[in-house]
């Protein structure tokens, strides 16, 4: 049900000898999506709140062999790594589960170099008049999908893509819909930002 995490990677820049850290890492299965490129990072960090799925993302990196990876076990509204040290951030279907996500949007910020990128992939729903140029959600839609998701505790925000994209510079931002397993009828909605952070 995770739809979009390859096409974000594919679309995230991995600088030579950069720096990329990953916000709610879960079991590190991002980090599996950049493929070869992982090894073009100098130093990757993989943060999360679960030290279970920390666990796990431990021994696929040990599996691996992956000698530039390393975990952290925080809050990504507070990680403590030095301010302006990231060249990309992501969150992968962590933010929609992070109560505040605004808080651990404007952490990712900071983290980030002037010209850094920021890359997301997660559930939304529209706002009721989205603005020019993004996709308009049904009342069913829109009224449907948070209570779906609440189960799970998953918190999908309208406000959500219009933060992030008064927050960063858009490189891109695609409004898209990707099928459930077991129930052919529903699409759920997920989008994909590319952000860069301006450099002032
Ligand atoms: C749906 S999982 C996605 C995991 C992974 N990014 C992926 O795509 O497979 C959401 C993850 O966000 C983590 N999470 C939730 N709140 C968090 C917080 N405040 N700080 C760090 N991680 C958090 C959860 O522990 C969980 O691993």
């Amino acid at each position: 049900m995770l739809h979009g995490r390859d096409e974000l990677f594919a679309a995230l820049p991995s600088p030579d000898g950069g720096t990329w850290v990953d916000l709610g890492c879960g079991t590190a299965r991002n980090a599996e999506a950049w493929g070869d490129r992982l090894g073009d990072f100098n130093e990757v960090v993989l943060v999360d709140l679960s030290e279970s799925l920390l666990g796990i993302a431990q021994k696929r990196i040990e599996d691996r062999g992956w000698s530039n990876v390393r975990l952290l076990h925080a809050d990504a509204t507070k990680v403590d790594l030095p301010p302006g040290s990231a060249d990309v951030v992501t969150f992968a279907y962590s933010l929609t589960m992070i109560p505040n996500w605004f808080a651990a949007i404007d952490h990712a910020r900071t983290l980030l170099k002037p010209g850094g990128t920021i890359g997301i992939v997660d559930f939304y729903v529209a706002k009721k008049h989205p603005g020019e140029g993004r996709r308009k959600h049904s009342w069913f839609r829109r009224t449907f999908w948070p209570i779906w998701f609440a189960n799970d505790n998953v918190f999908p925000n309208p406000d959500l893509l219009p933060y992030l994209a008064e927050r960063f510079e858009t490189v891109e931002i695609a409004e898209e819909s990707g099928k459930i397993m077991w129930i052919p009828l529903l699409k759920m909605p997920y989008f994909r930002f590319v952000g860069r952070k301006r450099s002032l």
